[in-house]
C-alpha cells in the first residue's frame, strides 16, 4: 500500500490480499478524506476555542456553553438519600443513591426502554411514561413506599441541550439522537417532568437539572476532586468543564463572579456551518438524511448513533462502482441505519487471518450473498477509517477544553462516560495518541479514566448541592 497516510493509520492498516489496483486507489482516496493530521487537528482547534468564547459571550451561539448554575463541587463527604432520573438514548434510568461520605455511595436502580414510539411522539406522553416509571421503580425497589409520607428530592440528568436558567429550570432547545417529541422544544422540561409526576401522584420533587456531561463531571469529581471535565462518547457527544465565574459574560445575575460554575458545552452542534471540518459525502449524504440536517455535524462524525451509518455510505458507494461483493449488495445492507456501529466493533476486534467475525455480520446478520477475504478486508479498513476519524476528530474539542482553562501544566482529571470510550476498539487508545502528538510529554498530566454511569449519581449529587 502507498504510505499516504497519517502515520497512526498506516501503523494500524494490515494487507489487503488479493485487491485490485482499482479497490487499492477507492479505499486510498478515501482515507485520505477522512485523514485528519496533526496541523488539522490544531488548526480545529483554534476555531473551536474561538466558538468557546462566543459562546459564552452570547446566548444562541453555535457551540450554546450554557451554563448549568451547578456552582459547587463535591468533596466526597457528603451524605443523604436522592433519587435520579437518566433520559438520553436508549434507555431511561431511574435510580435511588444514598451517599455514605469517604465517597461511598450505595444505589438502586433499573433501566426502562424507550421505545421508537415514545422517542417521536408527544412530549406530554414521553414526561407520562416517565412518570409512570418513577412510580413502578418506588414501588418495586423503595421499602414502605406506599406508607411513606416523605417527598423524595429528585435529580434528572436530561441529555439534550437546555437552556438553563437556574439548577431546576430550563427550557429545551432542540431534540437530538432521534428524539423529536413534539409540544416540547422551548418549553422548561423540569415543569414538563414535575406535572407528570404530580398528574401520577408520585411525591417526587425534581430539585435539580443537569445535563449527562455535567453529571459525569460531578460523579467523577466526588471520586476525584481533580476531575476539571465530564465527558460523553456514546450515542451522542458532549463535554462540561468547571468555567470561571468572571468568563461567561452573558450571566445576567452573577451569583459569585469569584467562583467556578459547570458550563454544559454542547460540542456536538460544533461546525454545523461545515466551514472547519473536513466534510466527505459520506458524512453530507447521512446528514440530508437525518430528522435534524444541519445540525450536531461534529456529533454526527464521532458519536455511536451515526458512525455506522458513515460506513454503510461508504461501502454501498464501493458496491456501486463493482469495488465490493462483486457489486451486490442485500436488502438489509440497503436499509439506513442497518449497519450498526456495534458491527463494526466486533470487525474492529476481528483478530482472525480470515474475518471469520466480519463474514458472520455480513453474510449473517446483513444477508449479503457470499464475500471474499479482500472484501472482507476492505469492509474491515472502511470500519478503521471511520472510526479513526472518530477517535481523533473527539480530541480536539477536549483539548481546546484543557488549553482554554489553561490546565495542562498543572495536572488535570477527566472522567469519560460513554459505550464508545468504554467499549469501540481502540477508540480510547486513538483519542489518547492523537492528543499525545497535540501534547507532547505535557500529556502525562492529563488523566483520563472511565466514569460508567457517572450520570445518574450526578444528577442526585446536583440535587444535593442545590438543597444544602
Ligand atoms: C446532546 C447533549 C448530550 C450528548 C451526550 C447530545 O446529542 O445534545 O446534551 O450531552 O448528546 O449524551
Amino acid at each position: 500500500m502507498p504510505p499516504i497516510l497519517s502515520s497512526i493509520i498506516r501503523d494500524e492498516v494490515e494487507h489487503i490480499e488479493g485487491a485490485s489496483n482499482a479497490q487499492l486507489s477507492a479505499i486510498d482516496g478515501i482515507a485520505k478524506e477522512f485523514d485528519l493530521t496533526v496541523e488539522k487537528l490544531r488548526e480545529i482547534i483554534k476555531y473551536f476555542c474561538n466558538e468557546m468564547d462566543k459562546g459564552l459571550e452570547k446566548t444562541g451561539m453555535n457551540v450554546a456553553m450554557i451554563p448549568s448554575f451547578v456552582t459547587g463541587a463535591p468533596t466526597g463527604k457528603e451524605v443523604g438519600t436522592f433519587l435520579a432520573l437518566d433520559l438520553g438514548g436508549t434507555n431511561l434510568r431511574v435510580c435511588e443513591f444514598t451517599f455514605e461520605g469517604e465517597g461511598v455511595v450505595k444505589s438502586k436502580q433499573h433501566k426502562y426502554r424507550i421505545t421508537e414510539a415514545q422517542r417521536t411522539g408527544s412530549g406530554r406522553q414521553l414526561f407520562d411514561f416517565i412518570a409512570d416509571c418513577v412510580d413502578k421503580f418506588l414501588a418495586e425497589f423503595v421499602t414502605d413506599y406506599s406508607e411513606n409520607t416523605k417527598i423524595f428530592k429528585m435529580g434528572f440528568t436530561f441529555s439534550f441541550p437546555v437552556e438553563q436558567t437556574a439548577i431546576n429550570k430550563g427550557t429545551l432547545i432542540k431534540w437530538t439522537k432521534g428524539f423529536t417529541c413534539s409540544d416540547s422544544e422551548n418549553k422548561d422540561v423540569v415543569f414538563m417532568l414535575q406535572e407528570a409526576l404530580n398528574r401520577k401522584g408520585v411525591p417526587a420533587v425534581v430539585s435539580a437539572l443537569v445535563n449527562d456531561t455535567v453529571g459525569t463531571l460531578l460523579s467523577h469529581s466526588y471520586k476525584d476532586p481533580k476531575t476539571f471535565i465530564g465527558i460523553i462518547y456514546g450515542t451522542g457527544t458532549n463535554g462540561a468543564y468547571y468555567e470561571n465565574i468572571s468568563k461567561i459574560k452573558k450571566l445576567n445575575k452573577i451569583p459569585d463572579a469569584s467562583g467556578k460554575m459547570i458550563i454544559n458545552v454542547e460540542w456536538g452542534a460544533f461546525d454545523s456551518e461545515k466551514k472547519i471540518i473536513p466534510i466527505t459525502m459520506f458524512d453530507n449524504k447521512l446528514d440530508r438524511e437525518s430528522n435534524n440536517p444541519h445540525s450536531q455535524i461534529f456529533e454526527k462524525m464521532i458519536s455511536g448513533m451515526y458512525l455506522g451509518e458513515i460506513a454503510r455510505n461508504i461501502i454501498l458507494h464501493l458496491i456501486d462502482r463493482r469495488l465490493l461483493f462483486d457489486g451486490y449488495s442485500s436488502k438489509d445492507l440497503n436499509r439506513n441505519y442497518s449497519f450498526e456501529t456495534e458491527y463494526m466493533s466486533v470487525i474492529e476486534a476481528d483478530g482472525s487471518h480470515t474475518l471469520d467475525d466480519t463474514k458472520k455480520v455480513l453474510e449473517e446478520s446483513l444477508n449479503i450473498p457470499s464475500t471474499t477475504l479482500t472484501d472482507r478486508q476492505i469492509v474491515k479498513r472502511v470500519c478503521q477509517i471511520v472510526g479513526l476519524r472518530a477517535a481523533r476528530l473527539s480530541s480536539t474539542t477536549l483539548a481546546a477544553v484543557i488549553i482554554h482553562c489553561g490546565v495542562v501544566e498543572c495536572g488535570v482529571s477527566v472522567g469519560i462516560d460513554g459505550t464508545l470510550f468504554e467499549l469501540y476498539p481502540h477508540f480510547s487508545a486513538r483519542l489518547e495518541t492523537a492528543l499525545r502528538e497535540l501534547f507532547g510529554t505535557n500529556f502525562d498530566k492529563v488523566k483520563i479514566s472511565l466514569a460508567r454511569d457517572g450520570s445518574g449519581v450526578g444528577a442526585a449529587l446536583a440535587a444535593m448541592l442545590a438543597t444544602e
